[in-house]
């Protein structure tokens, strides 16, 4: 029989096969799902052979992990708790989705991850294989063996004559792909501890960005970026642009405390410069182009999807039940923003749509032709009749 190993080259799923072959009879397909973690895909192929893996499949879906996932995040102004950008958590249904494929194309029954038992990925994958494919078995070694830490995974990889990429000093969990870079473990485990900047991957820390002003112009067509500095750019092409941008001016950087799904709070840092700007971006269109009434509401939208997509919920109903709706949201968020980027801040710095729907000529002080400074006086009285309703009945 087969089992097909999410795989990347990492502590955790580098053990994963030499323990798979001790305590199953399994041959091990292992997949290598390139969602722009710029690793050495070569150097992965060869090492998952060499740890004893009988097949590996390097899968490039960064354009589909974009355009299919990142730019409905762009759309749905999706924020967890207020300030995870869900880099990982967009990620983990796509891959999910490849290892499924894969599975089927090898005549697999069971899949196998490297997640731990005590966080979210664990449940985004096997949530994700079972809207997929409800047959499919999950094996989750974290939850089965008796290694209880990474420096005890350090320890059996050592025995077992695995290359491993930390050192028990240096041992952040880390996740990279080309939306974000997170950072858990370690002293940051401990939030009075203010997080070292020496960890960034991605930026450049806020106080060291240069001294000038950057500016740069975002074009969206129904709420998705299609140039920069109008130039029209290829979608992968424009968020490392973005990301090499935000990264030199210090933006997108997240100190967060976040709960998660599976009960406890967790702290973890943050880079995700690109994706910073874009949703700044998008945001202030959507106040240029939107009604208060629709963007009041898709703020709750925002707020469910965070919530949906944070707890692995993507293959679902309700899931594209809001992209319907978030989708009819965007059909006027079409133009351009310009924003002035400056050591971690971004200021807005002129916003243009053909669908605007702030009028100078009603905003104004002057008079206009659709506004009577007089029909002011009814609306007052109708709408604050409730209030003085009541302030009547408490004064009795
Ligand atoms: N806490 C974040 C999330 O749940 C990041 C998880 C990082 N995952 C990892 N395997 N290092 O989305
Ligand atoms: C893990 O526990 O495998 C990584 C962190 C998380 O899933 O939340």
């Amino acid at each position: 029989d087969k089992v097909v190993l999410a795989y990347s080259g990492g502590l955790d799923t580098s053990i994963i096969i030499p323990w798979l072959k001790e305590n199953y009879d399994f041959e091990v397909i292992a997949v290598c799902v390139d969602v722009g973690q710029g690793e050495d895909m070569a150097e992965i192929k060869e090492k998952a052979i060499k740890t004893g893996a009988s097949k590996v499949y390097i899968e490039d879906v960064k354009k589909e992990f974009v355009e299919e996932y990142l730019f409905k995040a762009v759309k749905s102004g999706a924020i967890y708790e207020n300030k995870y950008l869900l880099g990982t958590s967009f990620a983990r249904p796509l891959i999910a989705k490849k290892l499924v494929e894969v599975a089927h194309k090898e005549g697999a029954k069971h899949i196998c991850h490297g997640c731990t038992g005590k966080g979210n990925d664990q449940v985004r994958f096997e949530v994700s294989i079972a809207a997929l494919d409800p047959d499919i078995k999950v094996i989750a070694p974290w939850r089965i063996w008796s290694i209880k830490s990474r420096e005890e995974a350090i320890d059996y990889a050592q025995l077992k004559g695995v290359d491993i990429p930390v050192t028990k000093e240096k041992i952040y969990s880390r996740d990279r792909n080309i939306w974000h870079i997170s950072h858990e473990g370690g002293e940051l485990e401990d939030p009075q501890n203010e997080h070292n900047s020496d960890m960034y991957l991605m930026t450049i820390p806020p106080e060291k960005a240069k001294d000038e002003v950057c500016y740069v112009d975002i074009y969206f067509d129904k709420g998705i970026p299609k140039k920069v500095n109008g130039m029209e750019m290829e979608s992968v092409e424009m968020i490392n642009y973005l990301n090499k941008l935000g990264g030199e001016n210090g933006i997108g950087i997240v100190d967060l405390i976040e709960n998660r799904l599976v009960g406890m709070k967790s702290r973890g840092i943050y880079e995700t410069p690109g994706g910073t700007i874009l949703y700044a971006a998008h945001s202030e269109l959507e106040h240029l182009t939107l009604d208060r009434a629709t963007m009041h509401y898709k703020k709750l939208i925002s707020l469910k999807y965070s919530e949906l997509v944070y707890d692995g919920l993507w293959y679902t109903t309700l899931k594209d039940a809001l992209d319907a709706f978030i989708d009819k949201t965007q059909e006027t968020v079409t133009g351009n923003v310009k924003l002035k980027l400056y050591k971690g801040n971004i200021m807005v710095a002129g916003i243009n749509s053909p669908f605007a729907l702030y009028n100078q000529s009603i905003s104004s002080f002057g008079e206009s032709d659709l506004y009577n400074h007089k029909d002011a006086e009814g609306f007052i009285n109708l709408f604050g009749l409730p209030v003085k309703i009541k302030s009547l009945m408490n004064n009795k």
